[in-house]
């Protein structure tokens, strides 16, 4: 066997499916699925003795951890981990000890191409020939830029309100790009919709398994960052909630590998005009019954950070569960601070992020005002998107 992948479960009622499995999502209740692996075999060739030996400076050096065969399936671009930053400004705003993850530099500049170097992979070694994704903007970037590097076709669907960089992305990359007159959550439906029809390979995310197998990769590289210790906490911002799915699942692996003994409290951080992930997991919270309870709030989305716009949460389930496995907690922050946090950043440490980037830092200052909450330090910020993508954001445009 060429990779440890040894099946799926589902994360809403637990069903299990054989790795051959290619329907996407779980047969019985349409829930995502998680994916399983072989951990004693992974065990074998991932330690940190190794780690400390492997010249590969790039996300490949998690090889065993990803549920694809070869190397030589990945998009031929710089995957190399990203600059965790220890942040003295912070620290001193916040009173604890604070690192950015600075995914803004990443090929098409946001977090999203951990997850598409990953599925495109995958989609390789099932030969396929057209992929399909619906996107705020990023994720069908960092599709249509992976597709470009892999000659693979690439249909995106994106609302007629992502930012004009964005769509210039699109443009450039060569992807065939359908316009949708309405928001994410239609294009996200349109697409599922042409995918089935038409047989596409869909990445959309949280709906294809292999999207938090490309996220996790983001806790691998903090954890080794950190001198092969998990952080504290990891403050993520959360729109479909795959991103905090993929962080909580990377920091999984690293437990069922025996490489850290406890999780780090994620916190999820939305935009208090797109909060369905929030809204959901205080209901649940307090009940003595479990994760088999979760039923995904929605929202009429409206917040300026586009990429977290989000009306119905499509990995909404392992986000909340991500919050009750860790002890977690969400924090909403309003539009104005998170615009505004955006320019306090950059000033302050030379990192320029989108909204969606910002609401991490924004969340951390909210919570260490309030003292509401106790974070476990150090507390790591995500930063997911690059500012240029969303100028108008600062410039006070659209
Ligand atoms: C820059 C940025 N940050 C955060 C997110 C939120 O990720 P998720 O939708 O998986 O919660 C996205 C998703 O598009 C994004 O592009
Ligand atoms: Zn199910």
């Amino acid at each position: 066997m060429a990779n440890y992948l040894t099946g799926f479960k589902c994360l809403g009622c637990g069903k299990e499916y054989g790795r051959e499995y290619d329907g996407y999502v779980c047969g019985s209740c349409l829930d995502n699925l998680d994916a399983l692996y072989d951990y004693g075999g992974i065990g074998r060739s991932f330690a940190v003795k190794k780690l400390k030996n492997n010249k590969t400076n790039s996300v490949w050096r998690y090889k065993a951890l990803f549920p694809f065969d070869s190397l030589d399936s990945v998009p031929g671009l710089d995957l190399s981990l990203t600059p965790l930053y220890k942040s003295a400004f912070l620290e001193e705003t916040c009173g604890i000890e604070v690192y950015l993850k600075d995914d803004t530099r990443l090929p098409s500049a946001s977090f999203k191409d951990r997850a598409s170097a990953v599925v495109m992979a995958v989609a390789k070694e099932k030969n396929i020939d057209v992929v399909a994704c619906a996107s705020t903007g990023n994720a069908g970037c960092s599709w249509a830029c992976m597709g470009a590097a892999c000659g693979i076709k690439v249909i995106i669907y994106v609302p007629e309100t992502a930012p004009r960089a964005k769509i210039a992305q699109l443009k450039v990359y060569g992807a065939d790009i359908r316009i949708v007159k309405g928001t994410y959550d239609d294009a996200y439906d349109l697409c599922v919709n042409d995918s089935r029809e038409n047989n596409y390979f869909n990445r959309c995310t949280g709906y294809n398994p292999y999207t938090r197998e490309g996220k996790k990769s983001v806790s691998y590289e903090i954890w080794e960052q950190l001198g092969f210790r998990a952080p504290g906490t990891v403050l993520v911002p959360v729109g479909d909630g795959n991103i905090i799915s993929g962080v909580w699942k990377g920091f999984r692996d690293l437990k069922q590998l025996g490489l850290i003994e406890k999780l780090p409290m994620l916190i999820a951080v939305q935009s208090d005009k797109s909060d369905a992930v929030i809204r959901t997991f205080e209901k649940i919270r307090n009940r003595e019954n479990t994760w088999q309870e979760i039923s995904v709030e929605q929202v009429r989305a409206t917040t300026r950070a586009d990429s977290i716009s989000v009306d119905r949460p499509r990995d909404g389930t392992a986000a909340v569960r991500a919050l009750l496995d860790t002890r977690g907690c969400g924090v909403r922050v309003s539009d104005d601070r998170i615009i505004a946090v955006i320019s306090y950043l950059a000033a302050r440490s030379g990192i320029f992020v989108e909204p969606a980037g910002a609401t991490s830092v924004a969340g951390l200052i909210k919570l260490a005002e309030e003292k509401s909450v106790k974070i476990p330090e150090p507390a790591v910020c995500l930063l997911t998107g690059n500012g240029l993508k969303d100028v108008d954001a600062v410039l006070g445009g659209k």
